[in-house]
């Protein structure tokens, strides 16, 4: 593990502490089991943007023989990741510098609901290697949104993630997750303020709800080097 200031758009240790809560109480675990499937037979993945490495954590315990790295801009996410799983490390990287990683020895790029630089994950991945990219659907925990002031999804969320990579990927697969968990008062507003809203709505405290959590996967191959 190594430290650097935090970027700009690192999660703070506040909302690390808020997103480890709402992990904890099982908002993707249907998600995390859809990953460990599809990742089934990936030895070495790389978390981009991981925070505290929940995500890579489940698929790696899924799979006895997978090794896993942990990327993100925020210290105090990566602190969390270091200790998360035994077969996996955790570096402190922003994402849009360049990835501190041997060009094409990842089998695996994931990235959850973090920043894509689509040259970099071309570079690191293998040839016959896949990147799996997860975003939120437009009805992604919109009981909270209607409770409160946060921060809307785009609904042109998906046709800007194929337009942001389709140079150097192509879509082998997507698909949508949706679980509807019951969040007490207190896990409630840990889901606001673990994400961007935090930076604008202060002091959250909503009642328990059912809360839909709403994603599409999406994996993606590179293209050859003769089509790019
Ligand atoms: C919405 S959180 C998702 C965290 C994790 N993937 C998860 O689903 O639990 C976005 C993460 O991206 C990280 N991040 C933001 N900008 C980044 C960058 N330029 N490089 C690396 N990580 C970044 C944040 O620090 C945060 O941990």
């Amino acid at each position: 593990m190594t430290t650097s200031p935090a970027g700009a758009n690192a999660d703070t240790p506040a909302m690390v502490a808020s997103r480890q809560r709402v992990l904890d109480a099982g908002l993707f675990s249907d998600l995390d089991l859809r990953l460990a499937e599809s990742l089934a037979d990936c030895g070495n993945i790389v978390e981009v943007g991981a925070g505290t490495g929940h995500h890579l954590a489940q698929v790696l315990e899924a799979h006895a023989n997978a090794h896993g790295l942990a990327t993100d801009v925020s210290s105090a996410a990566i602190r969390k990741a270091a200790r998360v799983h035994p077969r996996m490390a955790a570096v402190v990287a922003d994402t849009w510098a360049g990835l501190p990683i041997r060009t094409e020895c990842m089998d695996a790029v994931l990235c959850v609901f973090a920043p894509r630089n689509r040259d970099e994950f071309a570079r690191i991945l293998r040839p016959d290697g896949r990147l799996v990219v997860v975003t939120p659907l437009p009805d992604h925990l919109h009981q909270l949104r209607e409770m409160t002031g946060m921060i809307g999804i785009q609904p042109h969320k998906h046709d800007e993630l194929v337009a942001g990579l389709e140079s150097r990927f192509e879509i082998a697969g997507h698909e949508e997750v949706r679980t509807v968990v019951d969040l007490d008062g207190p896990t409630a507003s840990d889901a606001v303020a673990m994400g961007p809203s935090a930076h604008h709505v202060r002091d959250v405290h909503v009642d328990g709800v059912e809360v839909t959590s709403a994603v599409e996967i999406t994996t993606l191959i590179p293209r050859s080097s003769r089509s790019v």
